[in-house]
């Protein structure tokens, strides 16, 4: 069974998603673990109702090596999976990890991506550019900001008489959708982990 850690920073909504997707549908991976940097945030709620075990760490615990890859080592974690998570991963976890981490953004990349790119200000910047689609795209995770390999991506058109909320909400209905089945195919393409050398400096 492979391991699944979710990061999430905010309501958590694809976080639980997520888990109960992998809780319902037998495909060898299940979430074992959720980080995040916020202890007040919704998906820390909304992991504790999964039963879904919560590991809170702050931006420096994030940021120190030690610590961090303690946390991956002792869940045995082989895949991170970001779900609305607003800190920069450090550049140690995409090397131990890499091409094992996805993020899920709220736009068609490479639009509206970058610093200050996220969750509703994606949608104002949409709104107020008058663009006639979104979307959401799914990609690998690098060093550079949203600028890993593109796994999946998936649209919705805009109209006139959209807000940045009703944008949202139709962004949303597409990350329910596919997210979960697009980290699902992604995983059961990898090759074996054990035969990765980043895999075994993780287990350490
Ligand atoms: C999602 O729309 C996700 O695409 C976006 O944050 C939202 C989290 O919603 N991620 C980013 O903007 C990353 N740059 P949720 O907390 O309800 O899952």
């Amino acid at each position: 069974m492979k391991r699944i850690a979710v990061f999430a920073s905010g309501n958590g909504s694809n976080a639980e998603n997520i888990i109960r997707y992998f809780r319902a549908n037998q495909c060898g991976a299940e979430v074992c673990l959720v980080v995040t940097n916020k202890a007040g945030a919704g998906v820390t709620e909304r992991a504790r109702q999964c039963g879904t075990e919560v590991c809170v760490l702050s931006p420096d615990e994030i940021r120190d090596p030690a610590a961090m890859l303690g946390v991956m080592r002792r869940h045995a974690v082989d895949f991170i999976v970001l779900a609305g998570f607003l800190l920069m991963i450090p550049d140690f976890l995409i090397d131990c990890y890499r091409d094992r981490i996805v993020n899920i953004h709220p736009s068609l990349l490479p639009k509206f991506g970058g610093k200050g790119m996220y969750g509703r200000h994606v949608h104002e910047a949409v709104v107020a550019s008058g663009e006639r689609e979104t979307g959401i795209t799914v990609h690998l995770v690098s060093e550079q900001c949203d600028g890993g390999r593109v796994l999946f991506q998936a649209s919705a058109g805009v109209t006139c008489d959209d807000t940045p909320a009703s944008v949202e909400a139709k962004v949303h209905q597409l990350e329910y959708e596919h997210y979960p089945q697009v980290i699902r195919d992604f995983i059961a393409a990898m090759p074996d982990l054990s035969q990765l050398s980043a895999h075994k400096v993780v287990e350490g």
